[in-house]
Formats: structure tokens, C-alpha cells, sequence
């Protein structure tokens, strides 16, 4: 998949990242510091021992983005390294390269850091210590923990003590964690002393020229996700999930920890475009993933969520041959690929919530013939999209998963969404003795049970789509069927959430919970107010806004999630996401504030056409949009989808103005967003010149 790789020994690394390391030359006497900067020289970090104690410290053109902070580990059982370490050599490298998604945002990603790797060792000199990785990109930086073990000894890490100190009085954007509901909680804006337990991807704005900046981890494979937890005022520390043992992560022999990554950006888009996290991923150990299939999809699923179907049997059975075959049709006419059906496998009947034990992944209910609907599916060029709600029994689920998949492959099923449906903390797992144990749905068992899942599932060429998952640290590199994932508030709290997602959902996620990677948000609700315009639950962004979310919020596959008969009621609306592709060959994140909007612009992988996507929170906003990421000296025809007269999320969501205008490169395109409201732009590329 690497396309050119060049690895730079220290005496060839650009002068300029040695010279940027002088601002943190401000050492205190006699103190060894080991610095590196960014290739452009304007990121630098440095470790040193203060005192036995391991430390690091980030800035940015010079002004501290984390203060001094602590590295270390600690364990069940003696050993800890966080203290008594000092540093014991150091090795430097550089790296170019380009290589390609086989689905993406983008197609080629450009990978370009300096690398510095410092040893610490215990004083005692008994060999015991951590070497810290660190590369540092333009856009950010990641550094991970090398753990030299003995083979045949084994470690339980308790704890990590890696800290992150900021200003007290940034601007946090942040969700809590080790909370019931996973990751599926409100964006919370506050100034950095009040975050409590907070998810990762974290953004921050810092006080002064406002610097962004975001915490995330790349990589989490076999070990703990990372939340961070404000123990000593504006210090954020990571905090491991623990096992059921009381022990975060188990460990035999040498390990490596996911990357510690820090994203630091003048302005807020600049977050978003980075491949930092990707980067900081190991390379596709697939193979060949052509039969990994980007696209889109609808299905029998919105009908749940606002109580018209049930998931379970009975006389609204969603999950029924007559009406999946419906669903089949409709997508065929439309251009869909897929259709997911919830529902189908014996096991929701009763609590289904509470009852994952009972789940059957290969029997299906007798109203649903899965070999008919399957056939169907094929003859009309379309895919039935499998699901399995484990309702986060993980050992159910694991003791079908093999058959589960043959059942699929055999019925020529290409992608599978998964579901974990239950409190965080509440995973079941059965071990060795027959004991229940609960699990965390980011801590290590499973985040293994994931990779187990992938690699099931690839076997048979089968994509994966999860529900209540692990958070994203950029794994799809490395496993390409890992095609989307939930992770957050999705559409389906519209349905039925206490409060339904605010106006400024959408710009809070494009700068936080995207910055992990794709997210299955199914957009494209129509009937805005299923319950009445007075109900609480309803969406609470207008027509238009639903359109941009194609654009806005990346995922290889996206969902039409509303009924088919709301599209028909509106097919010059429906037009756009008929057309919109789900697979880029650029993106680009023109504009926009945490919170407050976004302006996304991607071109179609394999096309020439560009598609533009602007959302604003409750504030109405008026934009201009300098269209120079088109190709110079070609026309375009703008068709371009806005919110209506008088159009408003919450008195009057439905006006969609649909208008056509030729444009160039060098035009500038003037939005105006409705409150709540957004902008989608399709620019259908003439003749080039
Ligand atoms: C939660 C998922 O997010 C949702 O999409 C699904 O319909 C239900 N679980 C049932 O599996
Ligand atoms: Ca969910």
C-alpha cells in the first residue's frame, strides 16, 4: 500500500526542526532535555527527568500548548514507573511517505514527521523503564509507551499516569465519560476547570491567540481506552478503564501502548483536516479489500425508532418479508446498495435491552423468509445489510459469530452493523469458570472482542458497522472493514432522547467526535416533526440542514434513514441524496467555529464533481464561501440546495429552496443559513479547458 518511503537519518533531518527546539532550551540548569520539532518547525516538544520525575512539555510557536506534565505507568504489583527515572540515551528519525485509503476522505495521505525516541531507566540501574515514541507532524503530534518486559513476566498496569496540563481557562468541548450512556451524551462547552471524566477526541480552544487543540489516542488495540479526568486543577490525566479485576490492562512480555496524540491547529477547521490519527495507525493487514464497498443504504429502522414498527414480533413487525422486499424495491429504483433490517433473528421479544443472552444471530422470525429476501436483494443489484444487536452479551455473540457470518456470506451479505446496546460498564463476558463479568464497552477485553469481530468477519469479506462501539482511534487503516461506527448522539435521538440533539450537534461533532473517524449518523430525516411540531421529540435542524449532513459528516456509507414514503413525498429534495457519492478523493474543511458551523468540501472519488456541505447551530449566518478548491479554468454548474424563505429549525423547517447557477473557481459563493439550518452544494463539473 506505501506508494514511497523514506526513512532519514538524524544527520540528513531538516535543520530547521533542530533550531525551532531553542525556545525550550529555557531549562532549568543541568537538566537534560531532549527536544523535537515538527517539520515546519512550528510544534515542538521535549522530555526531560525532573527530579527522577518523567515529564514533557508541547509548544507551539514558542507559547506552552502543555505545560509541564507526567508520563509514567503504575502496577498491580511493584515496579511502578512514574517516578526515580532518569533519561538514558535517545535516537532521532525522519519520515516521508504517501500512501493511499482504499475508502476515505481523501485518497492519498501524506505522512511527514520527525521522530525521537527517549529511553527512561529506573536510577537503581536495574534495566526496568519506557522508552517514549514521539512523532511530531505539522498538525500534531503522538507519542507512545515502548515497555521493555522479560519474556514470560507479566504486567498489570493499574494506572497511567500521562497527564496533559492546559490553561484553566480554555474553552472545553467535551462529553463526560464512565457515565451510563457510553459516548452518546450532549457536546458540554465549558472553560477547562469544569470537565470532570471527559471522552476522548477532547478539543480545546486556548485562551489568547486561540490555538486549538485536541487529545485523542490513535491505535487502542489490546489495552484500555483513555479517558481524561481533571484531578489537580487544569491538569487532565488519563484514566483507564478498568477489568473486572480492578486491573485496566494485562500485559505478558514487552508491550507498546496506543499513541498519546495531541492535535494543535490555529483554527478550528485545521483540526479537521489532519490525518494525524490515520497516521499513527499500522498499515492495512487485510490485503486486498476490494470487497469493501462504500455506499448507501436505507432500511427498515426509522419505523422503531418513532414506535410505528417493532424490532420484535407482532402485528407492526418492522422485520417482514412483504416489507423488506418493499424497502428492496424502493431501493433499486433510487440508486441505493443497501438495505439494512433490523429485527429479523429471533431474541428481541421482552426486554431486549436486557435479555442479550437469548439472541439468535443464524434464526430468523418466521414472518421474515431471510433466503427469499436475500434473492430478491440480488436480483434487483441490491444488498441485504445484516445486523446483529448483541445487546452487549459479548460471549452470546461470540459463540455465533462464525455461523452468523457463514449465514451472511452464504447469502451474499457484504456489510454488517453491530450492536452493544447496553450501560457502559455492563458488558457480559463468561469467562473461563463460567462467571459472569461486566466489562466496559472501551476497556481491553473489549476492545479485543472487536478485532476478533474484524477478523471474523473478513474472512468472509464482510464490513463491519458498530453500534455503541469502541471509539474511533483510526483502526480502519489497518482493518478496512471496519467501515463506520455509532460512538456518539446519532439521529435516533431525534426519536425518543431527553432532550433530542440541539441545533449545534452537528458543528460540535464535526470538531470533536470526527476527529476519531467515520460515524454512522443516518441522516436525511424529512418529516422533521413525526411527533407534531409540538413535541419535544422532533429534529431540531431544517430540511436543508439534513441534506448537508451528507457532506458534513464523513462515513463511507450513509443512510437515507426516513421512511420511503417521506422521500416520495419530496423528490426534488430527495434528488441530493440520491446524488451525493459517500467515497472522496479530497475534503476539505473550508470554515467554521466548535459549535457554532461548518463548511465541508469534498470531490467524488473517481468524478470530477465537488460537493459542498454548510451547517450553523440555532444561529442564522451568512457566509461566503470562496470557491477555489474547484479546478482552475472550469465551469460548474452549481446545484445548490438552501433553506427557503423564512425557513427556521423550530417554526418553519421545511422550506427548501432548489436553484441552479453556473460558477467558476473564482467565484464566491454567498450562503445564507437558516436558524438551525444549512447549505448543500453540488457542483456538477463541465467540460475542463
Ligand atoms: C442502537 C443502535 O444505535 C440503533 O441504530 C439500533 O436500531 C438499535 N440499537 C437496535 O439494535
Ligand atoms: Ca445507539
Amino acid at each position: 500500500m506505501f506508494m514511497s518511503v523514506s526513512r532519514v537519518a538524524r544527520a540528513v533531518m531538516p535543520v530547521v526542526a533542530l533550531a525551532v527546539t531553542a525556545p525550550l532550551a529555557a531549562q532549568e540548569a543541568g537538566e537534560d532535555r531532549h527536544a523535537i520539532a515538527s517539520p515546519d518547525g512550528r510544534l515542538a516538544v521535549e522530555f526531560w527527568s525532573a527530579d527522577g520525575l518523567p515529564r514533557y512539555r508541547v509548544t507551539y510557536d514558542g507559547e506552552d500548548v502543555i505545560s509541564a506534565s507526567a508520563l509514567g505507568l503504575r502496577f498491580e504489583v511493584a515496579g511502578n514507573l512514574d517516578r526515580d527515572l532518569e533519561i538514558a540515551g535517545e535516537s532521532r528519525d525522519s519520515h516521508q511517505s504517501t500512501w493511499e485509503l482504499p475508502w476515505g476522505e481523501r485518497r492519498i495521505v501524506h505522512d511527514v514527521h520527525n521522530e525521537l525516541l527517549v529511553s527512561y531507566r529506573h536510577e537503581s540501574g536495574d534495566g526496568r523503564g519506557f522508552d517514549i515514541r514521539v512523532r511530531v507532524f505539522d498538525e500534531g503530534l503522538g507519542f507512545r509507551y515502548e515497555v521493555p518486559v522479560p519474556d514470560g513476566e507479566h504486567r498489570a498496569i493499574v494506572d497511567e499516569v500521562t497527564s496533559f496540563a492546559m490553561p484553566q481557562y480554555a474553552t472545553a468541548w467535551w462529553t463526560q465519560a464512565a457515565d451510563y450512556n457510553r459516548y452518546e451524551y450532549i457536546t458540554r462547552t465549558t472553560p477547562l476547570i469544569e470537565v470532570e471524566t471527559a471522552h476522548t477526541p477532547f478539543t480545546a480552544r486556548l485562551p489568547g491567540d486561540g490555538v486549538h487543540v485536541a487529545i485523542h489516542e490513535a491505535a487502542l488495540v489490546d489495552y484500555s481506552g483513555m479517558r481524561l479526568d481533571q484531578q489537580r486543577e487544569g491538569v487532565l490525566t488519563a484514566e483507564l478503564a478498568p477489568g473486572p479485576d480492578g486491573v485496566a490492562v494485562h500485559k505478558d512480555g514487552s508491550f507498546i501502548t496506543p499513541w498519546r496524540t495531541i492535535q494543535v491547529a490555529e483554527e478550528a477547521v485545521g483540526l479537521i483536516n489532519s490525518d494525524l490519527i490515520l497516521n499513527l495507525n499500522e498499515p492495512n493487514v487485510l490485503g486486498d479489500v476490494s470487497w469493501v464497498e462504500p455506499g448507501k443504504y436505507v432500511g427498515i429502522w426509522w419505523g422503531m425508532h418513532i414506535r410505528t414498527m417493532t424490532w420484535g414480533s407482532g402485528p407492526i413487525h418492522g422485520a417482514t418479508t412483504e416489507n423488506a422486499i418493499e424497502y428492496i424495491d424502493f431501493a433499486a429504483e433510487n440508486g441505493f446498495d443497501g438495505v439494512l433490517v433490523e429485527g429479523w433473528n429471533l431474541g428481541w421479544d421482552g426486554d431486549w435491552f436486557n435479555n442479550g443472552a437469548i439472541f439468535s444471530f443464524t434464526r430468523p422470525y418466521p414472518d421474515f423468509d431471510i433466503e427469499a429476501v436475500a434473492g430478491h436483494a440480488r436480483d434487483r443489484g441490491v444488498r441485504l445489510i445484516g445486523h446483529h444487536e448483541t445487546s452487549g452479551h459479548l460471549t452470546n455473540y461470540e459463540s455465533q459469530m462464525e455461523a452468523a457470518f457463514d449465514l451472511y456470506e452464504r447469502l451474499g451479505v457484504t456489510q454488517v452493523k453491530t450492536g452493544y446496546v447496553a450501560d457502559a460498564g455492563d458488558l457480559i463476558r463468561i469467562d473461563e469458570n463460567g462467571e459472569e463479568r461486566r466489562e466496559w464497552h472501551y476497556g481491553q477485553y473489549a476492545v479485543n472482542h472487536h478485532i476478533r469481530v474484524l477478523e471474523a468477519a473478513a474472512e468472509r469479506h464482510i464490513s463491519i458497522n458498530t453500534h455503541e462501539p469502541v471509539k474511533d482511534t483510526g483502526l480502519r487503516r489497518t482493518y478496512p472493514n471496519w467501515i463506520s461506527r455509532e460512538g456518539a448522539r446519532g439521529q435516533e435521538f431525534n426519536a425518543w432522547g431527553v432532550p433530542p440533539n440541539p441545533p449545534e450537534h452537528i458543528a460540535m461533532l464535526a470538531f470533536t467526535r470526527m476527529l476519531g473517524g467515520p460515524m454512522d449518523f443516518t441522516p436525511g430525516i424529512f418529516n422533521l416533526t413525526f411527533n407534531g411540531p409540538d413535541s419535544p421529540n422532533r429534529v431540531q435542524t431544517t430540511l436543508a440542514k439534513q441534506l448537508a449532513l451528507y457532506v458534513v459528516i464523513y462515513s463511507p456509507i450513509q443512510m437515507a434513514a426516513d421512511l420511503p414514503g417521506h422521500y416520495a413525498m419530496n423528490p426534488e429534495a430527495f434528488r441530493f441524496i440520491r446524488d451525493v457519492p459517500t467515497d472522496w478523493e479530497h475534503s476539505i474543511a473550508l470554515q467554521g467555529e466548535v459549535g457554532d458551523f461548518v463548511v465541508t468540501a469534498r470531490q467524488e472519488r473517481g468524478g470530477a464533481d465537488w460537493y459542498l456541505g454548510a451547517v450553523t447551530d440555532e444561529e442564522a449566518r451568512v457566509l461566503d464561501v470562496p470557491l477555489d478548491f474547484l479546478e482552475a479554468g472550469r465551469s460548474y454548474r452549481a446545484e445548490i440546495y438552501r433553506d427557503g424563505e423564512d425557513a427556521h429549525w423550530h417554526d418553519n423547517p421545511y422550506p427548501v429552496t432548489v436553484e441552479t447557477r453556473a460558477v467558476t473557481s473564482g467565484d464566491v459563493l454567498h450562503l445564507a443559513l437558516a436558524a438551525g439550518g444549512g447549505v448543500a452544494v453540488r457542483f456538477v463539473a463541465g467540460e475542463a479547458e
